[in-house]
């Protein structure tokens, strides 16, 4: 019997994007399975993306000229990509924006302020970054094999943010939902905990994605640094200091002492950021609202919503994936 998920209607949702005929070549040739709302999921370089954010890879993939001394926030989504663009932009911009009270982070959304790579190319082949200021700071969820051949061959740093399995996922549930339209189902926590655990979610394989990186980063140290939602929320002076010595703008005694270091933290605080109009009312050019961005940002949340099963079997995955790699959350 033919598995439903296999033999999706692939000509109806391509129909729905105006897609080139060499993309619909691609779509049917890789694997595809339903994802949560509308979207269909497809497997591409090993990892799954929706059809609109397959385009914007690809794109990316071809177009995008990297530069020595970019610098790139990859992430696993729902990781806590706002929060920590929202840091990386206030730490690198300093120097143009000392004062905490007239700064672009209370009047624009974290991300307005850093390019998303392979969003921005979706439906566009020319974009030029080539006007932005040194150093150029852009964010992407694409995993390692997969990002643009010109990072590779560039000096570039990439800052690489994951979180703990359990959490994430509970987090892209509840953000699949506030994105379901409101006379909609809303896909179960069961089902998609399932795909979830299978990795067929986005940008998945989770597992997969944060292996790539965590390897990458003990091999070349200066190249990746590899940081953990939990770290940031224990710890997140020390975290903030060595991110800072890492992306080659350590934080001088006298920043120090003035507090510089406090009042970045205190500027992209979940309290803060997610309590600035812009936040609570704004939409992302893609039409996404600034809200759904900021739910409860704590640590270990998923424990209210998973069953013991649901933790027993996510753990047993982390424990076979990645504990052999000396990484554990
Ligand atoms: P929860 O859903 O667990 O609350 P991303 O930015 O990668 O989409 O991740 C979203 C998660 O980060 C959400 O987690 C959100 O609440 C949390 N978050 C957003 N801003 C934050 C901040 N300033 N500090 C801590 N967590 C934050």
């Amino acid at each position: 019997m033919p598995n439903p998920e296999q033999s999706l209607s692939l000509p109806g949702y391509l129909q729905e994007n105006e897609t080139s005929q060499e993309f619909r070549d691609l779509i049917v040739s890789i694997p595809t399975e339903k994802g949560w709302i509308a979207n269909h999921l497809h497997q591409y370089q090993g990892f799954w993306h929706t059809t609109r954010q397959l385009q914007g890879v690809l794109a990316c993939q071809k177009h995008f000229q990297a530069q020595d001394g970019d610098i790139f926030l990859v992430s696993t989504p729902k990781s806590g990509s706002t929060w920590l663009k929202a840091v990386m932009f206030s730490l690198v911009n300093r120097v143009s924006f000392p004062d905490t009270k007239q700064h672009p982070l209370l009047t624009n959304n974290p991300h307005a302020l850093v390019p998303f790579l392979e969003m921005e190319y979706i439906g566009k082949e020319n974009l030029d970054f080539t006007n932005y200021t040194f150093p150029r700071l852009f964010s992407t969820h694409l995993p390692l094999s997969s990002l643009p051949r010109s990072v590779e061959d560039s000096d570039c740093k990439l800052v690489y943010l994951c979180r703990n399995p359990k959490d994430t996922f509970v987090s892209f549930w509840h953000f699949s939902n506030k994105l379901t339209p409101i006379d909609w189902v809303a896909t179960s926590l069961e089902e998609t905990f399932d795909k979830f655990c299978r990795g067929v979610s986005l940008y998945g394989p989770f597992w997969d994605h944060v292996l790539g990186y965590w390897k990458e980063s003990l091999e070349r140290p200066q190249r990746v640094f590899f940081m953990k939602y939990e770290e940031m929320k224990n710890e997140p002076r020390i975290q903030l200091r060595r991110l800072s010595e890492f992306l080659g703008c350590p934080f001088s005694l006298e920043e120090e002492n003035s507090g510089v270091l406090d009042e970045i933290l205190e500027l992209c605080s979940f309290e803060n950021l997610s309590n600035l109009e812009v936040n609570k009312i704004g939409k992302l050019h893609s039409g996404q609202e600034h809200q759904v961005f900021f739910r409860r940002g704590e640590v270990g949340d998923s424990m209210n919503y998973l069953t013991a099963e649901m933790v027993g079997k996510i753990d047993m995955i982390t424990e076979q994936k990645l504990h052999c790699h000396g990484l554990k959350f």
